[in-house]
């Protein structure tokens, strides 16, 4: 019997035919399979395998099927990280506007926290799966919403999820690589950089993802959203990853690894957030395939399937690492010796290093640029240091009357009202001689006019 979520309406379930669009271009290059020496005893279980490296295995599941206790066994045993497969969705968790209901996500939450593992947040915004009442909504009033929704959740599960899939599928298919057409994206280009902020200011330890599918290797797709990282990554919009679904079909395009890397080198990491792979001849070399390309990219930090075994999977081609009867399937030793091949910690994740402070004093500048909707902000500061670098910078900005502050990042706030201090937080107030940082808050009414102060610490 197949375990599907039926916990509220679902909507946009993609065909099946739809998914696998993505890897229909490229050429099965059968890999070699060579298994490197490894300094270590092979580890027996796919998380410990990729915590050799530093790096985390999960899955996805829901609730109810913890209970299933052949289930829980093998997620237990082989898994350190999980996903919400439905449970944190819009839909699932604020049915209704404003009232919200987390106790689905939150034993999911409990039961990660209990078994060691670390958790993935899927999904704070996406044009499928949202409640009715969202769904009946339009521009101010769904931005506001949907800015609310990324507040609320966000703010709930602080502290306790990895990454956060802030966004998810805001990119059409095909060869335009444009933005997909959804109410959300009629509220204006700008809804996904407001939800990246106000997702920053509720959980600042979060890394914040952008997620989708058919990003499967170099394409138009991929492309477009390449072009929008490397743009948030110059203005300053905080996002740190990048998933890529992977629902993969029977082939695997000759350059995703390279894909995953052309992301990497943009300054983010990178995460395989939701692979499963049609069963087949190739299943087991393409998920060898997909887990060495994460291994051989430095800021690919992990790999997460999307359910434990083929009798839970969404799809109907037993696309995952075990057979209904909980049985390793072929694609399951596959993964887990690339995963065992690799060794030493990974290099993205190294020890802080520490550098004495610059001297007090030292001069600073900064400047403010405005995103503004009827009824509403976001603010990005860039504060920038003189001729000698500074240690702690506090920016001073007065706020018109009515307006008010209701989150911020990167940096501390002294109020929400009137003349507001903003000041460096533990990790931004050293700034070069010359360098700038930022930081932004989201706020209410009309944003500031005018140059702000700024003062070295
Ligand atoms: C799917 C779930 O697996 C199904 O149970 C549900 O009916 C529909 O959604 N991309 C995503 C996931 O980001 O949230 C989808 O999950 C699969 C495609």
């Amino acid at each position: 019997m197949k375990l599907r979520a039926t916990g509220g309406r679902i909507a946009g379930l993609r065909p099946r035919t739809m998914l696998m669009s993505g890897a229909a271009a490229a050429a099965l290059l059968v890999s070699t399979a060579l298994i490197a020496p490894s300094a270590h005893a092979a580890a027996s279980t796919l998380g410990a395998a990729a915590a050799q490296s530093g790096r985390y295995f999960g899955a996805a599941t829901n609730s109810f099927q913890l209970s299933n206790s052949a289930y829980a066994t093998i997620l237990n045993r082989e898994f350190n990280s999980i996903v919400a497969e439905n449970e944190m969705k819009w839909y699932a968790n604020e049915p209704q506007q404003n009232s919200f209901s987390f106790s689905a996500g939150d034993r999911l939450v409990a039961h990660a926290r209990a078994n060691g593992m670390s958790v993935r947040g899927h999904t704070l915004l996406w044009h499928a799966q949202q409640p009715g009442w969202a769904q009946n909504l339009s521009g101010t009033a769904l931005r506001n919403a949907a800015i609310n929704h990324v507040t609320r959740v966000a703010t709930h599960y602080r502290g306790q999820i990895h990454s956060w899939d802030v966004v998810n599928e805001a990119f059409a298919d095909g060869g335009s690589g444009a933005r997909r057409d959804s109410n959300l994206q009629r509220t204006g280009n700008d809804w996904i950089e407001a939800a990246f902020r106000a997702a920053r200011a509720a959980d600042p330890g979060a890394k914040l993802c952008y997620n989708d599918y058919n990003t499967d290797g170099i394409n138009a797709k991929s492309t477009g959203i390449y072009n929008m990282v490397r743009d948030f990554k110059q203005r300053g919009v905080p996002i740190d990853c990048v998933g890529f679904q992977s629902h993969l079909g029977t082939t695997l395009a000759s350059d995703y690894q390279a894909n995953l890397q052309r992301f990497a080198d943009l300054g983010v990491d990178v995460q395989i957030t939701e692979l499963d792979v049609a069963q087949g001849a190739n299943q087991a070399s393409i998920y060898e395939r997909v887990t060495r390309a994460c291994l051989a990219v430095t800021r690919c930090t992990g790999i997460t399937v999307w359910g434990v075994w083929d009798a839970a999977s969404w799809r109907d081609d037993n696309p995952l690492l075990f057979d209904g009867n909980g049985n390793k399937k072929p694609a399951y030793t596959s993964v887990l010796n690339a995963l065992n091949s690799v060794s030493g910690p990974n290099p993205t994740n190294p020890p802080p290093t520490t550098t004495p402070p610059p001297p007090a004093g030292g001069a600073c500048s900064a400047s403010v640029s405005l995103n503004s909707w009827n009824g509403g902000f976001v603010a990005t500061v860039r504060v920038t240091a003189g001729s000698a670098a500074i240690r702690g910078w506090t920016v001073r900005i007065t706020l018109p009357g009515g307006a008010a502050v209701t989150g911020t990042w990167n940096a501390q706030a002294s109020g929400s009202t009137g003349t507001v201090n903003f000041s460096n937080v533990g990790y931004n107030g050293q700034v070069g001689a010359g360098g700038s940082t930022e930081f932004g808050f989201q706020g209410t009414g009309t944003g500031p006019s005018g140059t702000p102060t700024c003062t070295a610490t």
